[in-house]
């Protein structure tokens, strides 16, 4: 659980130390995001547009640092002293522990009038509201389980294609190391450790193996020969990865793909962003293909605002006009061709998206059917934060420490599944 009430009083503290105005101007919306890369940025500057083009005034509260670790920690210091953003970029769980602390406004009148209900998966929608309500609105469908690459390197290593297993891909890895290129760009934080773990987790056992072990958190699967092997290859990806990794955030990874310094990264499609932010053409310049083994899967990775409770009229107007606008066509289309995303609502023109995102379209809807779609534990999708973390905490120590055995590792990722 969040623990508000601990945090209160250093919060209020912080607070009270910066003198800030609090109140809000009329028609004002305040939004929390973490959106600061290139592609992030142009992305959330089209919502920008919108609002500003139905007379409101964006307030940017952009606070830096890739997965949103760093926001989810101001958040919390705002709502505990008594002044929440109007909106801000929570996601899965999170959204039913931030409302089970009644902070979050009802988004029920919207949701009706834009019929929300037929327009968007039942998963979602699920997640969306609380106790039936709606308290927040969904932007986009992430696709986690994706591999990058930089053609040229590719090319000029004798690569032929994007490998399909993990055994084709520590052989294309060797031969971007034998021209002394980096085979796997990774930067350093957890929530990049844990990216590529699914991944890899998902490759090696399949779509029922990763419910089991990391969404169902089922302690026979975490001690598993399956996991052993997850953490196997989990480990060799690893010595592909160059030394200055820690500590290196996720987009200059993808920058090293970009600049020819490296071959592949595994992360979601936020990265299409930053490539296409750069100018680069997707199928010439850089490939996207399912990580390897995970063809048949899809972990997803939906954005969501939730909305918070305000006072002020012109506050709640601009707040109901930016739940509508998240969800409208306009939005959709704009800030998805921008993200790397593909449309959350139902039924959308992928006219204008490029094959990665008509693959990411296709596969959303096939693996639906299948059982291959799958929430992104690295993304606050599937399991409640306090055990998010604690696992990824557990997977990051055994990636960064060799002296941690494969045995080990284990045991300490069962034990980690158990916070509550
Ligand atoms: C994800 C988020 C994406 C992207 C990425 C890097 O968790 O869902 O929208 O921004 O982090 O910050």
């Amino acid at each position: 659980m969040l623990k508000l009430s601990k945090l209160a009083t250093a919060a209020a503290l912080a607070v009270a130390g910066t003198g800030l105005c609090v109140s809000a101007l009329a028609g004002e919306v305040e939004v929390l995001h973490y959106w600061t890369s290139g592609g992030e940025a142009k992305s959330v500057a089209e919502l920008k547009k919108i609002m500003q083009a139905k007379g409101h005034v964006w307030k940017d509260f952009a606070v830096a640092g890739g997965g949103g670790d760093n926001a989810a920690t101001v958040l919390k210091s705002r709502v505990v002293s008594g002044n929440p953003p109007a909106a801000a970029q929570i996601k899965g769980p999170a959204i039913q522990e931030w409302a089970s602390e009644g902070v979050l406004a009802n988004l029920d009148s919207v949701a009706q009038a834009e019929k929300w209900d037929s327009l968007l998966p039942k998963v979602v929608a699920d997640v969306m509201k609380y106790k039936g309500h709606y308290v927040a609105a969904p932007v986009n469908v992430h696709r986690v389980n994706w591999m990058w690459a930089n053609a040229a390197v590719l090319k000029k290593a004798g690569v032929a294609g994007m490998p399909k297993t993990w055994d084709e891909f520590f052989v294309a890895a060797e031969k971007v190391k034998k021209i002394g290129l980096i085979p796997v760009a990774h930067g350093g934080q957890n929530w990049q450790d844990f990216t590529t773990f699914e991944s890899v987790v998902l490759g090696v056992g399949g779509p029922k193996f990763y419910s089991d072990a990391l969404v169902k958190l089922d302690a026979k699967a975490l001690t598993s020969d399956t996991m052993k092997k997850s953490l196997e290859t989990f480990r060799k990806v690893k010595t592909y990865t160059d030394a200055a990794a820690p500590g290196r955030d996720w987009n200059l990874a993808t920058a090293m793909v970009m600049q020819e310094k490296a071959a592949f990264q595994f992360m979601g499609d936020w990265a299409k962003g930053e490539f296409l932010a750069a100018g680069k053409v997707p199928g010439k310049d850089f490939l996207c293909a399912a990580a390897p083994g995970t063809a048949n899967a899809f972990t997803f990775n939906v954005d969501s605002f939730a909305m918070f409770k305000l006072k002020d009229p012109a506050a709640q107007k601009a707040q109901g006009d930016l739940a509508a606008a998240i969800m409208g066509t306009e939005f959709q289309e704009v800030f998805n061709l921008n993200k790397g995303s593909i449309p959350v609502r139902l039924n959308m023109n992928m006219a204008k998206f490029d094959d990665c995102a008509k693959l990411s379209s296709k596969d959303f809807v096939d693996t639906a059917k299948t059982g291959g779609l799958v929430p992104s534990v690295a993304h606050g999708m599937a399991i409640t934060p306090a055990a998010e973390g604690a696992i990824k905490d557990a997977v990051s120590q055994f990636w960064n420490d060799d002296t941690i055995s494969v045995a080990e590792a284990q045991k300490r990722i069962a034990v980690a599944a158990k916070t509550k």
